[in-house]
């Protein structure tokens, strides 16, 4: 299925159409969620590919067979996508699951689940130059144009997936009605191992200090970039256009600093003041420098 052209609009966000239809997002608002399933809920671009590998890893004690042979988005799917029901396994384990969703859509199915939210965060300055560049990439998403036109998008909140604003205060500011377990990208960065080892005891996986070297040795920027089940290399350039420039790209902090001017650090933080006001207390942590 291409339909590299169309978007579909789903309670008022717009979503590809080369991965989602009306029936999908409606069958993943209406999802059977079981107790033990995972679910990694982000906004695009937030570390998504690198907690599903972090995730594959822990449930495996660190032996790489999965990550190394199940392309990431069959080891823990979207539940939006069209393609859910092809790869959707039944084995013995949890079932992982991942959705770009906003909490709004997803609440009538989440609310009376057990089932364990890692939401990742990422500085949205961050978010935007890596979406911005994802972009140039992605056949499926529409061309930013120039990253002052992608940037004001970004700001309004009418980029596919709706805005990065409305993401995190749904979700987060949902968080004591879910077992939620926030994560940053900028801890992870800073704190490889720690991370990991707040999230073995968030999903209840007791650990040997071997198992989680080799974890974090896996999900290290360097090895989970040459790694085709994971770096979307397989994805033809019709679709996904790396001679353009890579998927995982830089994995670094603070490279909105290469892209933003004064004047769009200066607007950018006067609508990220507006927008979270009252909401600072929420899990965002990284450097405002
Ligand atoms: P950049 O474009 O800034 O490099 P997502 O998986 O949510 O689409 O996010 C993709 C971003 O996460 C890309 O950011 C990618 O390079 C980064 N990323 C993926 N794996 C990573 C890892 N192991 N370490 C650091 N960053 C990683």
């Amino acid at each position: 299925m291409a339909r590299l052209e169309v978007t579909e609009i789903f309670c008022g966000i717009n979503f590809p159409g080369h991965l989602h239809t009306q029936e999908s997002l409606h069958s993943a608002q209406y999802f059977g969620f079981q107790n033990n399933d995972i679910v990694i809920a982000t906004y695009p671009k937030s570390g998504t590919t690198w907690m599903q590998e972090i995730l594959t890893l822990i449930y495996s004690k660190g032996d790489d067979l999965l990550a190394k042979t199940i392309p990431n988005w069959e080891r823990a799917p979207w539940l939006e996508q069209i393609y859910l029901r092809d790869i959707q396994r039944d084995g013995g384990g949890p079932r992982f699951l991942t959705t770009h969703l906003q909490y709004d859509i997803l609440k009538p199915a989440l609310k009376n689940s057990q089932a364990k939210v890692i939401y990742v965060t990422r500085n949205p300055k961050d978010v935007a130059v890596s979406f911005y560049h994802f972009h140039k990439i992605a056949k499926f998403l529409p061309d930013p144009g120039t990253f002052e036109e992608f940037l004001t998008t970004f700001l309004e909140g009418t980029v596919h997936y709706g805005s990065w604003f409305d993401h995190v205060k749904g979700w987060l500011g949902h968080k004591d009605e879910l077992k939620l377990l926030c994560v940053s990208y900028e801890n992870m960065k800073k704190d490889l191992r720690g991370a990991i080892k707040g999230l073995c005891k968030f999903l209840g996986c007791p650990m040997y200090p071997k198992e989680l070297e080799d974890i974090e040795r896996h999900c290290d920027f360097s090895t989970m970039s040459k790694s085709s089940m994971a770096n979307y290399t397989t994805v033809p350039p019709e679709i996904l256009d790396q001679n353009q420039g890579k998927f995982m790209r830089k994995g670094i902090v603070g490279d909105w600093k290469e892209h933003f001017t004064s004047e769009q650090t200066t607007r950018f933080d006067e609508i990220f003041k507006k927008e979270m006001q009252g909401v600072r207390h929420l899990c965002l942590e990284w450097d405002q420098e």
